[in-house]
């Protein structure tokens, strides 16, 4: 089954929304096959966001991720990795279609709610980061 990463981001425990996400990727009919609440530090966001470090909203994306405990889960489903990228919606809450999770539940570029992983290398590599392979069920 292909797997894909995806992670709550910090407001959306503190909002209350993690019920509704979950809700959304299980209606659609893929499995959560790992799941776990931990406070992210910023060593562990400079791996994960690798390619944003020099970019100039990475300091606010850091301080973002950082505020309060994020979700992390392992999704499982026929083409997921490009599935949640649609469920989530445009990086950007304002160009995201209603109807998706960015469009219908956030305002702001970076305090977007939601990450997913873009591609299969970087499916396994988020999902090494967070998870051994003892805590992913199948
Ligand atoms: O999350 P996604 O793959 O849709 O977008 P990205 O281009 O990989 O950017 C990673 C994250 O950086 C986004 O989800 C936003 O939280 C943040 N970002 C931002 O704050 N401002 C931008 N202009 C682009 C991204
Ligand atoms: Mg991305």
């Amino acid at each position: 089954m292909e797997k894909t990463f995806v992670m709550l981001k910090s407001d959306g425990l503190k909002r209350g929304l993690l019920g509704e996400v979950i809700s959304r990727i299980e209606k659609k009919g893929y499995k959560v096959l790992g799941l776990k609440i931990q406070r992210l530090t910023k060593e562990q966001l400079d791996k994960h966001y690798y390619e944003h470090l020099e970019r100039p909203y990475f300091p606010s994306l850091v301080e973002y991720v950082t505020s309060g405990p994020v979700v992390h889960m392992v999704i499982g489903g026929d083409n997921v990795i490009s599935g949640i990228r649609k469920l989530n919606g445009a990086t950007d809450p304002e160009k995201a279609e209603m109807g998706s999770i960015r469009g219908d539940l956030a305002i702001n570029m970076t305090k977007n709610l939601i990450h997913a992983s873009d591609s299969l290398e970087n499916a396994e590599r988020e999902i090494a980061l967070y998870f051994s392979p003892d805590e992913i069920v199948e």
